[in-house]
């Protein structure tokens, strides 16, 4: 029997969530998978009702649990609090310190049927696009200390840092992928002028050299990884590369996909235990209405099945259900074109064709 924390959030977090539990539960029956599902709040509306984004009882759930399958927090409505009052800055944040989070795998795919609403020239994703991310999710700039303003608000710091261990533990991640897949990693760093970068380099080639060494390595810097991104993206298998970094190079590889509501990611830890969530954010603008796209959401609940669970076969299933559906030419709003054979669908049907399709 599994034990899960379901922390819907704001915006479209709760409708969403409500589509990959139906996925899940028929992935569990079919599968035989006991889970036992316990929700909290979280983010906005935990701030609404206890006059917190983390509250006390949430995090214990978390603690109880399993895995933590996570909708989105924040929205207008809370933006202009303190800081550390944000639901952003005072729950996500701390949730991924709490759990020791360090390792956020981002896969960025684009589904075949999809490949219309990608950005790029059609000569450039002829095969799909098939990249996953390894970003360090709880070092380096986010974290780093010193961190504040100053008292007479003239000047700012942010600590970049980066140790030894915590390079060595990402990067092991990102070269075992990269084994079940194509045998390679590109490390993103700004080598060129950051000391935390120097060492990141020296460490990954060090533990390629050691370890690795059938897997083929090579450095970018991230400024040239961003315009590689675009340029051709099929030349990139694993990517490997820090907190800040990663943030500002996966939002760019899931315009790939088409839509931010398609892609999803997992943060886990050493031990397995992980946060799963869409990477798509609340979007305060189509909440309730019942037309935003679940497939982020359901895809969260795939790779908790696989990293956290160890259910790889039941996650499989998911996305090849969500394969299924989308070429069969249902699609919501946000991945709609208008285009001959296409349907459009809204958040309940898109959640109940998959489940159909399991
Ligand atoms: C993400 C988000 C977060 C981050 C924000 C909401 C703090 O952009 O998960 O990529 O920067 O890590
Ligand atoms: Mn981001």
């Amino acid at each position: 029997m599994y034990k899960i924390a379901v922390l819907p959030g704001d915006g479209i977090g709760p409708e969403v969530m409500k589509q990959a539990i139906k996925v899940l539960d028929k992935i569990s029956e079919k599968h035989n998978i006991s889970l036992q599902y316990k929700f909290s709040d979280v983010g906005g509306i935990a701030i609404d009702k206890y006059d917190t984004p983390l509250p006390e009882h949430t995090l214990k759930i978390c603690e109880n649990s399993d895995a933590i399958l996570f909708g989105s927090v924040g929205g207008p409505k809370w933006e202009n609090l303190p800081p550390d009052k944000q639901p952003e800055r005072g729950a996500l944040l701390p949730l991924r310190k709490h759990f020791n989070l360090f390792a956020n795998i981002r896969p960025v795919k684009v589904f075949k049927p999809l490949k219309d609403s990608c950005s790029l020239k059609d000569h450039l994703i002829e095969d799909g696009i098939d990249i996953v991310i390894f970003r360090e999710l709880t070092s380096g700039i986010y974290f780093g200390q010193p961190k504040y303003i100053s008292e007479d608000n003239t000047f700012a710091i942010d600590t970049m840092k980066y140790s030894v261990s915590e390079i060595e533990r990402i990067a092991h991640l990102a070269f075992e992928t990269a084994r079940i897949r194509n045998k390679r990693v590109t490390s993103v760093d700004k080598a060129n002028v950051l000391m935390s970068s120097i060492l990141w380099r020296e460490t990954v080639t060090k533990l390629h050299k050691e370890e690795y060494p059938d897997i083929e390595l090579s450095h970018m810097y991230v400024d040239n990884a961003a315009m590689q991104l675009v340029r051709n993206p099929n030349q990139f298998d694993v990517i490997l590369t820090g907190n800040m970094f990663g943030d500002i190079l996966s939002d760019e590889a899931a315009m790939l996909s088409g839509s931010l509501g398609m892609l999803a990611s997992a943060s886990i830890n050493e031990s397995g235990f992980g946060l799963y969530e869409p990477i798509g954010g609340t979007a305060p603008d189509i909440a309730g209405q019942n037309i935003a796209n679940p497939i982020a959401q359901i895809l969260s609940a795939a790779y908790m099945l696989r990293y956290s669970l160890k259910h790889d076969e039941a996650a499989t299933k998911i996305e090849k259900a969500i394969e299924e559906v989308l070429s069969k030419g249902y699609r919501t709003k946000d991945i709609y074109t208008g285009k001959k054979g296409e349907i459009l669908v809204n958040t309940e049907e898109m959640g109940d064709l998959i489940v159909e399709n399991l």
